[in-house]
């Protein structure tokens, strides 16, 4: 695959996915960093490994299994991708718009994504969820945007408006189901960073002041491939340690695995809850 996605990569990869599974997804789902296991909920699943898809980028990272999961949560046909790939793992960010392309083929109204973030808000703790009401895509803004390229008019404009890329009734409906199950759920602004060093006190200080509640390295190029194709977009946050804006502590993978125990049972629930109302 040369630098760009064509419209015939992306049907040659989803062409081979429908060979796999007679499931056709309304809501599609990321799942961060951790945080897998939320797919052992679906019901009748079948599974479809990235490694079968032709152009589909492979997970490298611990605590990414790298698989699709086809089935039903909560009465609704869906789609799990059961790890994700970043853009520090070497791929270009065309080519990682490719499975949100692919879940469009194959017809998802809806995108839940999801990932494991650093908390720049000091309220926040690791263990909370957050619900992106925006994200600063600051990772775009040095040049790196998954829509980079010829456009590909059949999913959207050349020109996509970002005003609001987490689309605001999801947004009411993960309150509402937050309040209903007593899920906390913080709420703020995302942003991607290229990683995979983690921040320097310094950059953390930056993007304080840039007001960004939480940092990661994901989900904004998601998002944007998501949203410019038409596909409602709601983003939550498990916050998986508090970034070290003092200086004073050191953040590791291993912390960032850890949280997602405590976090799958809560995304699970508010996810399910989601679900339910659609
Ligand atoms: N920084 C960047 N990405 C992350 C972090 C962090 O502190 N935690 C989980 N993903």
């Amino acid at each position: 695959m040369g630098d760009f996605l064509t419209i015939e990569h992306i049907d040659i990869a989803a062409n081979e996915v429908r060979k796999h599974t007679k499931v056709r997804p309304r809501v599609g789902m990321i799942l961060g960093s951790g945080l897998g296991p939320l797919a052992d909920a679906i019901e009748k699943a079948e599974l479809v490994p990235y490694g079968k898809v032709p152009g589909w980028p492979v997970s490298t990272v611990r605590g990414h299994v790298g698989q699709l999961v086809f089935g039903e949560l909560e009465g609704q046909p869906v789609v799990a991708m059961q790890g994700r790939t970043h853009f520090y793992e070497g791929y270009d960010m065309p080519r990682l718009g490719l499975p949100v392309r692919v879940m469009q083929r194959l017809g998802i109204e809806i995108l839940m994504v999801t990932n494991a973030a650093g908390a720049v808000n000091p309220d926040f703790e690791p263990g909370d969820l957050m619900l992106l009401t925006d994200h600063l895509n600051l990772i775009g803004m040095a040049g790196q945007n998954p829509l980079r390229g010829p456009n590909l008019d059949e999913f959207g404009v050349r020109f996509p408006d970002m005003s609001q890329v987490y689309d605001r009734k999801l947004q009411a409906v993960a309150r509402d189901v937050a309040k209903a199950e007593k899920v906390g759920l913080r709420e703020g602004v995302y942003v991607c960073l290229a990683g995979p060093s983690f921040e320097t006190p310094a950059d953390l200080r930056f993007l304080r002041g840039a007001g960004v509640d939480a940092v990661g390295m994901s989900t904004v190029p998601e998002a944007i491939v998501a949203h410019h194709g038409g596909t409602r977009v709601m983003g939550v946050s498990g916050i998986s340690n508090k970034a070290n804006l003092d200086g004073d502590t050191e953040t590791t993978h291993d912390e960032v695995l850890e949280a997602g125990e405590v976090l799958v049972p809560k995304l699970t629930k508010l996810l399910r809850g989601v679900l339910r109302k659609l």
